[in-house]
Order: structure tokens, then sequence, then C-alpha cells
């Protein structure tokens, strides 16, 4: 039985999916929805003017260039200065809310999934949250499966599914589990599908190609998903996911690490941080295709843009004009490296 999934995701990531990230990415992916990455607020209200600086999108009705909405994450651990900023990001733009309850980090001290301890100021700030904006403002949630186990779901779940809250959207993984392979736990989101007072879940986790999507939506019994490390290496993903397009091909998605390359300049990013930037598109791509694990350790030597786009130039006409090279590498991508599955130092 195949899956036809209603929503599909760009999901957030702090230093890796800033906005010209979301721009190129959904220039490529038709993805109902990208977020930006979590903003922090501690005491105080957040300025407006940092709220447009970390979304910029919301200067354009709160897309991407490429039409894509996008939601705005905030992480934080007292109720009423993330309402108020929640408020204020409103006033510049944002149609949607996403509250950050999965973050790992040791640099979060009581934030993200540090919460997901305590049930009850889970409650208070999403209902604070929902309170004082308009009902027509989306307003989700997204966590981990528990701090230490899975077993903690059903009290979350208790706590967050807030009336009037739109989407609950599930890392299936607890905070302790952090990014391994082995604590991939989908049946866990599968078994609270009818205790969310209504509230749509989105599944997340692990979701790297189509079969992977369609197993995950047959054991979590939800058709949203959100998708994030493996974006790079397929940035068609939705398309693919929605069985509409096969995946890109290699030369493709370095012609689009350097269509991001070129996004960077234009916003005028001094050439070491482009460069950095470039070989983060790249070093997630090869974590997911096996493909460009040689070319990365290359490129990865290059120092300058002029090598870089060098280097880029020759593998891609390569590529090109070498067919059977493409299909042998083909078949490498079937191999995917279980490097994969790791996570960022600080999410
Ligand atoms: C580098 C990196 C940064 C992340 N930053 C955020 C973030 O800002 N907010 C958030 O809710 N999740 C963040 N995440 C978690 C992802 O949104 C997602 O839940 C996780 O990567 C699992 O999905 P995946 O297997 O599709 O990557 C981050 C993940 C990575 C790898």
């Amino acid at each position: 039985m195949t899956f036809k999934l209603d929503k599909i995701y760009l999901a957030p990531m702090e230093g890796v999916c800033d906005a010209p990230m979301r721009k190129v990415l959904t220039h490529y992916g038709d993805y109902d929805e990208c977020f930006s990455e979590f903003i922090r607020v501690t005491t105080d209200v957040l300025p407006y003017k940092t709220i447009l600086r970390d979304v910029p999108e919301l200067k354009e009705d709160a897309k991407t260039a490429y039409g894509c909405p996008c939601r705005v994450q905030l992480l934080g651990d007292e109720s009423e200065p993330l309402a108020q900023t929640a408020l204020r990001a409103v006033e510049v733009g944002a149609k949607g809310i996403d509250l950050n309850f999965g973050c790992p980090s040791r640099f979060v001290h009581h934030g993200g999934s540090m919460l997901l301890k305590e049930p009850e100021l889970l409650h208070t700030i999403v209902s604070r949250v929902r309170e004082v904006l308009d009902p027509s403002i989306v307003l989700s949630v997204k966590f981990r499966l528990g701090f230490l186990d899975a077993d903690e779901l059903p009290t979350i779940i208790k706590a967050l599914a807030v009336d009037g809250v739109d989407e609950l959207i599930i890392h299936a993984r607890t905070r302790k589990d952090l990014y391994k392979k082995e604590g991939l736990n989908w049946p866990a989101i599968g078994s609270i599908i009818g205790q969310t007072n209504n509230i749509p879940v989105v599944a997340n986790g692990d979701i790297v190609d189509y079969e992977s999507s369609q197993q995950c939506a047959q054991i979590t019994k939800t058709d949203r998903q959100m998708i994030g490390r493996a974006v790079f290496a397929m940035p068609n993903i939705p398309q693919v996911l929605r069985g509409q397009e096969q995946p890109l091909s290699m030369d493709k998605v370095l012609q689009i690490a350097w269509e991001f390359a070129q996004e960077l300049e234009s916003r005028g990013y001094p050439e070491k941080s482009l460069m950095d930037r470039l070989k983060q598109f790249l070093g997630w791509a090869q974590k997911y295709d096996g493909r460009l694990q040689e070319f990365f350790r290359t490129f990865c030597r290059s120092q300058g843009t002029l090598e870089a786009q060098q280097l880029l130039e020759t593998k891609i006409s390569d590529l090109i004009n070498n067919p059977q090279a493409a299909i042998e590498a083909t078949n490498a991508h079937n191999d995917m490296p279980e490097e994969r599955f790791s996570g960022p130092r600080t999410e």
C-alpha cells in the first residue's frame, strides 16, 4: 500500500538552514513549509530587528523568494517573554510560530529538550503563547519522545496538546539518544496517534528517501513528515517522497551547492565563511550520498572560491560527459554510510 503524504516540511537546522540556505533549498524542493533556525528567548522580549534579521522572509509575506512559507521557531523557558516575542514576530509578518522543546544541546541550559522533564512548565508555556496569539496564527511544538525514555511521551503529549495547538512535530528519539541510529523509534510516534486531542502529528527523524518515508508513514500512522539532514543530498526530496520525481543527479546537486555559494556572495559573505558554508553543504550531502565522499575529500582541501569553482566545474562536466561513471556511482548510492545518522554538536 502506498501512502500519500499530506505535508512535507523542511526542518529547522541551526547554523545550517538560515535564510540563504532556505532560499536555495526551497528553490528545488516543493516543501509545504520551512522553519527558521531557533531564536533564543531568555528573560527579555526580543527586539523586532533581531526577529527580522533571523527571519528576513517576514518582510516578504513570510515566504522565501520561491514562495515557501516560513514558520518562526522560538526556544526559551519563560512563558511571558516567549509569548510577547511570538506576538512581535506576528506584528512583523509571521503567520506561524513553532516552539522548540527538542534541542539537545548542552549549551542550552534550561530550554529545548531539557524542559521535557517538566511537563507542567511545557503546558504553561504553550498555553500562554496560544492565548496571546490570534487563532489565525498557526502554533506548533517540536519535541522529542522524552528526556530519557519514550515512556515519557504520553505525559509530554498531554502537556503539549493544548486546545488550539495546530501541530505536534516529533523527532523520533529521546534527548538521551541524541542522534544515535539505534535510538530511532518511529513506533513510539505511532503509539500516541489518537491521543493528541485531535492535533495532527508530524513525524521526523531519518526520513532520507522514498522507501524510508513510506515506512515511516506506515509505522507512525501520520501523513505529515519533516526532513532535515537528508535534504542536501536530495534537494528535490519532497517531490521524490510524493513519487513525482527521481532524486536529482549528482551533477545537479553540485550545481545547487554552487548556487548556494553564489547566494552567499550576493549577500556579501566574506570568502572564508562562504567556503565554510559550502563545505558544510557538501559535507551533509556526502554523508547521505556515498557517491560524493571521494570528491568531498578533495574539495575540503580547496582554499578559496576560485579553486572551489574549478573543482566543482570539473566534477560536474566529468559527471555529465561520463555517464558510465555516473551509473557506477549510482550503485554506490544505495550503500548509505552509517555516519549519516550522526548529529550536530550543538543543535
Ligand atoms: C545541524 C542541525 C541543527 C539543528 N537545529 C535545529 C533547530 O534550530 N531547531 C530544531 O527544532 N531542530 C533542530 N535540529 C533538529 C532537526 O530539525 C531534526 O529534528 C533532526 O535533524 C532529525 O531529523 P532528520 O533525521 O531528518 O535530520 C537540528 C539538526 C541539525 C542536524
